[in-house]
């Protein structure tokens, strides 16, 4: 089983980008399944039910979400009503949404679960033992699993991919918006990556406006963080081989489309 996983995806321009793109990487990489991360889709902060529609229609099979997935009220109004939506995995009982999701592909099933991690992150449940209790979960259907690791720091994302080092199918890590360049298969078969990188504005720090950012730096005063419409876009994913009996990955790529690195179908 092949899987295509888009990086965060951060306002009108990533969304622009899925659009124009995902059908083209579909095309070119024949994946059996398309995860994106949406938590940053709505103008840099959470999603809503139109953008969470629109990157289905596009091509998309699951989303995944992070710190940010309640900025947008609207979420409120339709989380429990979307089956293809996977939220953090490790928050309080009792939080609305998935926090694991099966999605179908050639008869086979993939699991696909959302964690956030805790070093410089506001506080959350324990990710490590969240994200064994939902491998139990997974493995009654299936062997295909894939985890978002929503996380900030690269000892934690590493820590976390060493832990569930064969335990999953593949573990990638998203929130930090840039791409990482350590993507391989450890030693007991599964894919990682310590960030995939975003998928929004090319010239711009993260996603937001770099004068605004450096407006902050300069003068330690506040400042309103946006996503600009305009300029040049870039899209970060990677691609994943599954063996679609045991689960183990054979094969990690990264994928990165921007002015410097062309798409060639
Ligand atoms: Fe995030």
């Amino acid at each position: 089983m092949r899987i295509l996983f888009i990086g965060d995806v951060v306002g009108s321009p990533g969304r622009d980008m899925v659009q124009e793109y995902l059908p083209k990487l579909k095309a070119k990489y024949q994946p059996h399944i398309s995860i994106v991360n949406g938590e940053n889709a709505a103008s840099g902060k959470g999603i809503t039910e139109k953008i969470y529609k629109n990157l289905l229609e596009w091509g998309a099979n699951a989303i995944t979400m992070g710190n940010h997935t309640w900025d947008k009220k609207d979420i409120f109004q339709f989380i429990d009503d979307a089956p293809y939506m996977v939220r953090p995995g490790n928050l309080p009982e009792g939080t609305p949404g998935n926090e694991i999701v099966f999605i179908k592909s050639n008869g086979k099933e993939i699991a696909v679960i959302n964690l956030l991690g805790r070093t410089f992150m506001n506080p959350v449940d324990d990710p490590f033992r969240k994200v064994e209790e939902l491998i139990e979960i997974a493995k009654r259907r299936t062997n295909i699993i894939f985890v978002d690791f929503h996380a900030e720091a690269t000892s934690e994302k590493l820590a976390f991919g060493w832990y569930i080092d064969g335990k999953v199918s593949a573990v990638v890590g998203t929130h930090t918006h840039v791409q990482t360049a350590d993507d391989r298969i450890l030693p007991n078969q599964t894919a990682y990556i310590s960030d995939v990188g975003m998928t929004g504005p090319y010239d711009e720090i993260l996603g937001t406006s770099k004068d605004a950012v450096l407006k902050k730096f300069l003068t330690g005063l506040p400042v309103r963080f946006e996503v600009p419409k305009d300029g040049r876009k870039q899209l970060s994913a990677v691609i994943i081989d599954v063996d679609s009996t045991t689960g183990n990955a054979s094969n990690i790529e990264r994928i990165q489309i921007n002015d410097d690195h062309p798409f060639f179908s």
